[in-house]
């Protein structure tokens, strides 16, 4: 049985025995190794049956340890780290000798972050090394952003999940590398394009399957439920169109006419984003529970954190 606890003390003595703890932080939850451990970092692959192409990203708590990890750091680069860090940002940076290619599918780059969560800061404290964590779900499953959502997947597999409550951003950190030194989005997530723009400029988006197969998060099946998903403008019509199905809506709004539908989730009343991220992968989990044949999500206005949940909603339509 995968056990639910507070104890950092635990999750420090399994990650010492190059074993995974899965780890609350603001975003989702991590499936956490050793970054120096190949058997740790051989664990969360198999865990989540993830392919190895497919590189982890490293969590820190104090910024200096970047230069330990990396061989440059940008301007633009540590302007952002000051902005968003401790927070939802991953900076993807040329690696030095120290990260093992295992950890960055033999790339020449490295994604680090500062999570915001105090738990995980202080576990990260209390350790001698980095760890490396990917979202804590089986490969293209919702990600998990509660301690039972992790405790479902892994079941027996998994020792202990620290149990650091429901994240608040709720999903994933936004992946920012450089490209010829301009700035590049590789995944939309927690920080908007915009915020990130405040801070260094234009940046480019490269989020589409074919020009960033580097990110698994950019699949175009992903965070996906198993019950079908569709993403629509107009619901009332939407669900004219499907009569004999069980239908459950995913709203950020209140309708003016409520429809009658087996089920309506809220992800916000009033279109709020960040209430309506951090509701959105419990809200997906849950309706996969119904016995629903059809969810049908209302698309976000495509702005700030609206465009990140948009996207998510798309990859989970596939
Ligand atoms: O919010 C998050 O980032 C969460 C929490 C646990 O920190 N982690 C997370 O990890 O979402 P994961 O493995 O599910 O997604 C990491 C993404 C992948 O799409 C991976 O390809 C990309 O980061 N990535 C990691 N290192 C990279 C690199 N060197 N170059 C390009 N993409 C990289
Ligand atoms: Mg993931």
């Amino acid at each position: 049985m995968t056990q639910i606890s507070k104890n950092i003390s635990k999750a420090v003595a399994l990650l010492n025995e190059e074993q995974n703890v899965a780890i609350p932080t603001e975003t989702v939850y991590g499936l956490a190794g050793n970054i120096y451990s190949e058997k740790a970092i051989h664990g969360i692959f198999e865990m989540k049956k993830r392919p190895l192409v497919n590189p982890l990203i490293v969590h820190i708590h104090d910024i200096a340890h970047v230069a330990d990890l990396t061989t440059t750091f940008p301007e633009k680069a540590q302007q952002l780290a000051a902005a968003f860090w401790p927070g939802s940002l991953t900076l993807v940076l040329p690696k030095s000798d120290q990260v093992p290619n295992l950890i960055t599918a033999g790339k020449d780059t490295v994604g680090i972050r500062i999570p915001n969560h105090s738990l995980t800061i202080e576990l990260l404290r209390q350790l001698d090394f980095p760890i490396a964590a990917p979202s804590a779900n089986p490969f293209t499953k919702i990600s998990p952003t509660t301690a039972q959502h992790v405790a479902d997947y892994f079941k027996n597999e998994l020792h202990l999940v620290l149990d650091g409550g429901a994240c608040k951003n709720g999903i994933e950190s936004t992946i920012v590398g450089f490209e010829d030194e301009k700035p590049v989005v590789y995944r939309l997530g927690s920080i908007s394009m915009e915020a990130i723009e405040k801070v260094i400029g234009t940046v480019t988006l490269k989020n589409k399957k074919e020009t960033a197969p580097q990110a698994p998060g950019m699949m175009a099946r992903h965070y996906a439920p198993r019950t079908q998903l569709i993403l629509v403008d107009d619901i009332h019509n939407a669900i004219a169109q499907h009569p004999d199905k069980n239908i459950g809506l995913l709203l950020h709004e209140e309708l003016e006419t409520i429809p009658e539908v087996k089920h309506i989730t809220y992800l916000s009343k009033n279109t709020n984003f960040k209430e309506a991220a951090s509701r959105l992968y419990d809200a997906m989990h849950s309706l996969d529970q119904l016995d629903l044949n059809l969810i049908i999500a209302q698309r976000f206005p495509d702005h700030d954190l609206g465009t990140s949940i948009n996207d998510r909603l798309t990859r989970a339509t596939q």
